[in-house]
This record gives C-alpha cells, sequence and structure tokens, in this order.
C-alpha cells in the first residue's frame, strides 16, 4: 500500500486512498470522443459526453468483449454493447438491458453455439453490472480513479 497523498511520478498520485492516472490530454477527445487506455491489468474506456467524461471497465461484463464504440444514449445515459446489445448507465454502470437480442439472434445462437456448454452458458448469464471509476481533469488531462488495493 502506497502511502497517502504522494505524488509518484508525473503520471501518478495518491490521494485519500485513491490512485490517480494520467490517461490522456482532453483536447484528443475532440476528434476520438472513445478512447481505450491500458492500466495495470485492464483495459478503461472513456468516453465524453458534452464536456463531462467518463470512465467503464472496457471489458464488457458479458463475454468480456469491447465496448469501444458501444452506442451512447444521451438521453437513457447508457452505453449499448455492439456484440449482444446489453446496455448499462455509463455513469453507475447499472445494468439497463441485458442480452437484447432479436429472436432470430437467439435462433442463430441456439444452432453456433450447440455443443458449446462454455458459450451455451454466456448466454445465460445474469445480469452484471459494469465496473466504473471515478474521474478528473488536471491540467488539461483526464485522469482516472482506482482504491489502492484495485
Ligand atoms: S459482450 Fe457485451 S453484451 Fe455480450
Amino acid at each position: 500500500m502506497k502511502p497517502e497523498n504522494t505524488t509518484i511520478d508525473n503520471n501518478e498520485f495518491v490521494e485519500n486512498n485513491i490512485i490517480w492516472t494520467k490517461l490522456a490530454e482532453t483536447k484528443s477527445f475532440d476528434s476520438e470522443l472513445q478512447q481505450t487506455f491500458k492500466v495495470k491489468r485492464d483495459s478503461f474506456l472513456v468516453i465524453k459526453i458534452d464536456d463531462k467524461y467518463f470512465v467503464l471497465n472496457d471489458r464488457c461484463p458479458h463475454a468480456g468483449l469491447s465496448l469501444k464504440g458501444g452506442k451512447i444514449d444521451n438521453k437513457t445515459q447508457t452505453i449499448t454493447c455492439e456484440w449482444h446489445h446489453s446496455s448499462f448507465c455509463y455513469k453507475s454502470g447499472e445494468v439497463r438491458e441485458w442480452l437484447k437480442l432479436s429472436r432470430f439472434e437467439k435462433f442463430l445462437g441456439k444452432i453456433f453455439l450447440k455443443d458449446n456448454k462454455q458459450a451455451e452458458g454466456m448466454m445465460e448469464m445474469d445480469p452484471t453490472p459494469i465496473e466504473t471509476f471515478q474521474t478528473k481533469i488536471l491540467n488539461d488531462h483526464v485522469w482516472v480513479g482506482m482504491d489502492q488495493d484495485y
């Protein structure tokens, strides 16, 4: 565990048990509203909506595929995974819809996943929220905050 309120280097510091890691300049989001960054063992998705930034674990809790490129709906405050159409609140991570597949997609899934127990199980998984993280802007950069134990 790192000591409280210390600067580790220019890209990381600890404040109130949170490790803050620098991700990118805010202006880089002018042309690319969704970006992924590797920090420790995980990939993080940063999305810019209006002038706010939200950080999520990039791995969809359903099958672990990337959420980058998911459809953002400002009205419902959701991001929808492109793979099997689960949607999550980008602020809290709560599940809003889980595996919203058409009958035809379900039918195809049954055919292609037949005899693949692991994949079949994935289609019957319970709804699982996505991890969200604290974020802040410092010196024109987006930072992500994680518990020290993360
Ligand atoms: S991987 Fe996201 S809904 Fe399946």
